[in-house]
Formats: C-alpha cells, structure tokens, sequence
C-alpha cells in the first residue's frame, strides 16, 4: 500500500505535497518523493526529490534542495519490487514522464524485455516500465493524453497511477484500476489522491474514481473517461466529519471499505513474502526466521479462533498438498484441554488478527510449556502473541476497524499460501518451474480480487433474497469446506441469519434433513477436480428443494448450467489462489444480507473486535 498525491495548482505545491503525504504516511513510509514542473525565467522542466525512510527525510532534503513549481504528484512508499532505497523511491522518471504508483503491474517483466533494448532502466521496480512505455508512445507522435490512455491498455495488474509530463504542463494524469484513487476538487485548483484524508486540507469535495476510471486534472477542469476511453461524469462526494468518518470515504460501512481494500492488503502481504521482482518465494532467512528449518519439521499445528482458525484449515490443505507436511488444525479454546499429543519436532503457529485473543495466546503458552517451537501469524505487530512466540510473522493488512473480519482473513490466508510454498521449496517438494508458476498465481490475487469485486452489483441483488431467509446452508469441497465454514459465520454474525456451513459430501449424513422449500444453499465450486462431485452433492440438495446459489467459474457455469436457480461467475483463478478469491464473494453476500436488514454491519450485537476472555 503506497500512498500517492498530486496537485494541479495555481499557487506553489511542493509544502502542500509534503503535508498530504504526511497524512499518507500510514500507508506506507520505507521511501519517499516528489516530482514538480518548475518555472524558471519562462523555462519549465520536471525535477524530483526523493529520500529513503520516513517523509521528514524528503523534508530535510528538499531544504537543502529546493524544488517547486505548480504542478506535482509525490508518493509514500511501500516497498513490494525492489529494496526501499532511493532509486526505488517514486516518481520513476523516464524521458519527460514523472509517475507515481500503488499497486502491482503484473507483465511488468514481459514489457520490460519488450522496451530493454531501447530504453535504459534503472531501477528494480515493476513501475519504471510504466513511465517508459508513455515516453516511448510520446515519442512515436502521441500527445500526452493519448500516450497515457494507450499506455494503460498494456498494464495487467492492481494499480493506481498519477503522472506529469515535461513539456505537457497543466495536466496531471491519474488512473485507478484495483488500488483506490480519489480526486479533489479546490477552488481554481485540482487534486488527485490516494483517499480523502491526503486531500483533508485541501478540500471537502472529491470524486472515488470508479474501478477502470482514468483522468485528465488540470486546474480548472476534471475529465474522466472509463475503461473503454468513453468520458463519463462520476458524483461528487462531501467529505464532513471526523477522521474517522473520512477514513471510510464514500463507503457505507468500514466493513465494506476493507472488502473493498483487499485487492491493496493482500498485494501488501505478497510484499512480506515474496521476491516478485525475481519470482521467487522468500527463504525462512529472507523472512527473518532464523532457526526455522520446515525440512526439520515433522508436524505443524495450526491454533486459531473463529474465522482465523477458518483461515488455518485451509491452509492444512497447502501445507499437506505442497509441502507434504502433517497438519493439525485446533480451536485455540480446545486445544489445551484436550491434551494433545505434542511430538518434538514439530512448530505450532498461532493465527491471529489482533495477537491478543485470549484462547490463542493461552493456546500459545501452552505450546511454548511443552517445548514447542512457536510462531504468531498476527496483524499486529506489537500484540502479545507477537512478542511472546519465537517467530513473529506479519501479514500487513492494515487496521481491521469492521468487527467481522474480512480483509485480515485474506491476508491470513496469502500469508499461509505463501508460507506453504516456502515450506515446499524448502522440502523439496516444489520445483523452480512449479514455483513459478505459484508466484505467477499469487501476483495476480490483487487483480483477480479487483475483478471479483465488479460482481458487487450482482451479488447484492441476490442477497436481498438471501436476507429473507430463516436458515441457510454453505457447501465446499477441499479447500472450499472451510470456505463454507467462513460463509456461514460470516452471515450469521453480522445478518443473524442461521447459517451452517458443511462440506459437501457430510450433508447427506444427517443436515439434508433440514433442507426443504426454498432453503438458500450456497454451493462454492470453482472448477477443479472435486467439481463434479460438488454438484451431485448440489442435485441433492436442489431436488429437495434447496434454493441453490452457485458461485463458480465459467466453466463450471457452462456445465451446471440449469442445475442451479441462481449461478454467480468468478473470474478464472488457479486452484491454490481460488479460495483467497472466492472469499471475496461470501463477504460481500453476508454484507448486503445484512445491510438490507438492517443490522449494525460494523458493530454486530453481542460481538467484540479483540475477544481477551477465555
Ligand atoms: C469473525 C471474527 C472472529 C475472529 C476471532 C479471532 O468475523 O472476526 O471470529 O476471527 O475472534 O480473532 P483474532 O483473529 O483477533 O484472534
């Protein structure tokens, strides 16, 4: 998560940049920069500063440097390709382009080796080839505008992007497409930043770029265009309130705002745990886990409470199918009690949003009683399990203000691939070119994630009917069983539905009986080698007269086609990365559920964010 700011102005930016980026310092601060057109005696040229560390480098830098002019865009980094040092630090120049970027371009390798005979390149970011391929279409006779447009054509990935051009004064180009974008509209003067809170002091009014939106600020005038270059016109929103209020920006709820931030969180948790600028996993060491050694380890035990221990059965599936290593998945409240039979070599890990669940730590103090190497997998860094456990393991997703958890749990859940694959590697389970691939597949999570979120629409029509429901059922297979586990809470907590989660074959040993007209089942089922038997289980359950939502792929939708009432099509996502994808889609079903009953989404009656009782 970087924090990205520009201003189109009439009176000098470079103070105002750096007050913005204060502001965004929360979003990331392992390097920072400027970038202004000056005017000296009618000549204008683009120059930058930049510092590594926090903003108040960039301060101390820029006072021994001077820099200003009119127009700027600056950017608080956080760093995902290449070390956090000053050639990495944003704006990338390249010819007359400065630009600032959040996110992750996907082909940057592939578009690098197109432009590398051409052009030099200095720096080990995915975001300097971007820079390059406007100059390079500039300079083929395109104008800025164009260059820009035809330039986003070529990127894949989750990004959001502002850039100025030499010679092209007046104009600030932005696009959003996965990160957020925002553009603030002043008096005489124009804005475009990462969120509502870098633009505070310099006005109220902003526009949310929509997913695909790209833009034209100058300062007196804002065109925007969506994904197929068609100019579109989008509201204008009054920021009021508290901080708080605009920290959630125009989203209704926090929980909506942090489903909305997962394309962003999970591309932040890749950045812990992997080398995506070299397509490899990152070693224990990189992960500054000395002593770990996964080939040592016989068995893992995964201790969790509610949707974290969710996340942890899933990751039994990755670390049993890619490392082949044993896991153990326990409730943390049970697993002390039920005196487990602890073998010597092996690691427990706790998994944990806030590091102070109560069960969880005592779960992890009970481990570290028995001799056991230990390990948090917590959000925050400074909770109790962090700084008690042997290992402490982040997985960035940023403060989860919403009670039910959503964007932690895809975070839990990236980190957990991630780890799965690093303990594959590790024990020789995985080799370079399968390793590969996995990468490939995990830095494409914030872009699919990104898509998976335009069905928002589709998904809250279904859910008003949901919401009528008395009861409801959620269906998987393999990884997708806890996946229904972490439906059903998910529903259940903030809608107060009754919903129970089941995979798809344990139904018919008993729960079928309590399927009968009309009940909403929801059968998660992208295709894989479990599809066909997911949808015999699905038959089932639909000739007793279950109302069957399918969520899938298109594949699969072509062949369950007339089998299910209702069928919600994901984008195509590999098998280890689907059910980090698929979440997406369970959180915004229960979220609109209850938003149409009108519960108190954020704040769910009888529930507490940090639950420190036993
Ligand atoms: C459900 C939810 C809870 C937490 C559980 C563990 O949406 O948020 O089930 O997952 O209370 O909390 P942490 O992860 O903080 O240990």
């Amino acid at each position: 998560m970087c924090g990205i700011i520009g201003i189109a102005g009439t009176k000098p930016v470079t103070d105002r940049l750096l007050e913005g980026l204060k502001r965004l310092e929360y979003r990331g601060y392992d390097s920072a920069g400027i970038a202004v057109i000056e005017k000296n005696n009618h000549v204008s040229g683009l120059v930058r500063r930049r510092a590594k560390g926090k903003i108040r480098n960039l301060e101390e830098r820029i006072e021994l440097e001077p820099a200003d002019g009119l127009f700027g865009i600056a950017h608080t980094r956080w760093a995902t390709h290449g070390a956090p040092n000053e050639i990495n630090a944003h704006p990338h120049f390249a010819g007359r382009v400065g630009l600032v970027h959040n996110g992750i371009i996907e082909n940057f390798t592939s578009l690098r080796d197109e432009l590398k005979h051409t052009r030099d390149f200095v720096t080990q970011t995915d975001t300097e080839v971007v820079a390059h391929l406007i100059d390079e279409a500039m300079k083929s006779g395109l104008s800025g505008k164009d260059a820009f447009a035809a330039s986003l054509k070529k990127l894949t990935g989750a990004f959001a992007l502002g850039v100025v051009i030499d010679g092209v004064d007046g104009q600030i180009f932005a696009a959003r497409r996965g990160s957020p974008l925002a553009i603030g509209l002043g008096d005489g003067e124009n804005y475009i930043g990462s969120d509502a809170i870098a633009l505070a002091s310099l006005t109220t009014r902003v526009i949310y770029l929509e997913e695909g939106d790209w833009a034209v600020v100058t300062t007196d005038n804002v065109e925007i265009f969506d994904l197929n270059d068609t100019p579109v016109k989008r509201d204008i929103t009054i920021v009021t309130g508290s901080l708080a209020a605009a920290e959630k920006g125009n989203y209704r709820h926090f929980m909506l705002k942090e489903i909305y931030e997962q394309p962003e969180t999970v591309s932040h948790t890749l950045t812990h745990y992997v080398d995506a600028f070299n397509h490899k996993i990152k070693t224990p060491s990189e992960l500054e886990l000395k002593d770990l050694d996964f080939a040592k380890i016989e068995r893992l035990s995964l201790i969790a409470c509610g949707t974290a221990a969710y996340a942890a059965y899933v990751a039994k599936y990755w670390f049993e199918q890619l490392a082949e290593m044993p896991v153990d998945v326990d409730i943390a409240s049970e697993f002390r009690y039920r005196k487990p039979a602890l073998i010597k070599n092996s690691v427990a890990m706790v998994v944990s949003q806030s590091g102070e669940t109560a069960d969880t730590l005592a779960a992890l103090r009970y481990a570290q009683s028995k001799d056991l190497q230990t390990a948090a997998l917590v959000n925050v860094m400074s909770s109790t399990m962090a700084r008690e456990a042997d290992f402490a393991l982040p997985i960035n997703a940023g403060p989860e203000i919403g009670v039910a958890s959503t964007k932690a749990f895809t975070s839990q859940l990236t980190a957990l691939l991630s780890l799965a694959i690093c303990a594959g590697v590790q024990r020789g389970h995985i080799s370079e070119t399968y390793e590969q691939k996995l990468i490939a597949s995990l830095t494409q999570m914030p872009r699919l994630i990104a898509e998976t979120l335009t069905l928002d629409d589709d998904i809250e029509k279904l859910a008003h009917d949901l919401s009528k429901a008395k009861n409801a059922f959620y269906l998987g297979r393999g990884m997708h069983f806890p996946l229904a586990l972490e439906g059903a809470l998910k529903l259940k907590e903030i809608s107060y539905i009754h919903a129970e989660g089941y995979a798809a074959g344990e139904l018919k040993h008993g729960p079928i009986a309590l399927i009968e007209e009309g009940t909403p089942v929801i059968v998660i089922a992208p295709t894989d080698e479990l599809f066909e038997k997911t949808v015999s289980n699905m038959q089932e359950v639909s000739t007793r007269g279950a109302k069957v939502l399918l969520i899938t792929d298109k594949e699969g939708a072509r062949k369950a086609k007339g089998m299910a009432n209702d069928i919600l099509i994901c984008p195509d996502v590999c098998v280890e990365t689907a059910p980090i994808v698929y979440a997406i889609t369970i959180q915004l079903l229960s979220y609109h559920a209850a938003v149409h009953l009108g519960t108190d989404v954020d704040q769910p009656r009888n529930l507490a964010k940090s639950v420190t009782v036993e």
